[in-house]
């Protein structure tokens, strides 16, 4: 039985696709059941819509304080009954009702090789900053900002020539690909956590 991925976005929705694609493969121990958005319009719904996904919105501003939309968005990842949550580009930070549900079992992808660089602007930090190579990030969420433990990691070398937009579009690729990679190893493979340590395997 595949491993069941709820997965959660705010924007263009590529890292999504790479799972929708890799969901076809039987052999790859996990399909993307439902995806979840915290503002309507974007790409990525209409990717959920192309691919016959489920979907469903809840956006900050419609619910009275953070708590409720929290408990909402938990609520609804729930009702598809997930193994996994994967917040792929979801820009939000998710509180105690969400994490008391899914803590451990929600992995978050970022454009940097955490701790360089967490937060909103990870390739435009790691620019400004002059390193030679930065990277992607899958971790499992916790109450930190892009600060819980780290599954897997990719380099990515930053060119002389590179602007924000060119050296995030570098990440990306590698990271559709690692994302791809550390979900179905999760799934097939399991993983357990010990301290900071995460380890993919029986
Ligand atoms: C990814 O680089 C993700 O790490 C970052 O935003 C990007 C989302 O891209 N937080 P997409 O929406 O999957 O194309």
């Amino acid at each position: 039985m595949s491993a069941r991925l709820v997965v959660l976005i705010s924007g263009a929705g590529t890292n999504l696709q790479a799972l929708i694609d890799a969901s076809a493969r039987t052999s790859y121990g996990a399909r993307v059941v439902a995806v979840g958005a915290d503002r309507p319009g974007i790409e990525g719904l209409a990717r959920a819509e192309r691919a016959g996904l489920p979907a469903f919105v809840h956006r900050v501003s419609d619910y009275p304080d953070r708590g409720g939309w929290d408990r909402a968005l938990a609520g609804a990842c729930a009702a598809f009954e997930p193994d996994l949550v994967v917040s792929a580009g979801f820009m939000k930070l998710v509180g105690d009702p969400f994490l008391n549900r899914f803590g451990g079992r929600f992995v978050n992808t970022h454009p940097s090789l955490l701790p360089a660089f967490p937060g909103m602007h990870g390739p435009r930090e790691a620019l400004a900053y002059g390193v030679k190579v930065t990277g992607c990030t899958i971790f499992l969420v916790d109450s930190g900002i892009d600060a819980g433990p780290v599954v897997a990691q990719a380099a990515v070398p930053v060119f002389d020539s590179d602007d924000e937009n060119t050296l995030h579009e570098r990440i990306k690729t590698v990271e559709r690909g690692l994302l791809v990679d550390t979900v179905g190893r999760m799934a097939r493979d399991g993983w357990s956590v010990r301290g900071r340590k995460v380890r993919i395997g029986r």
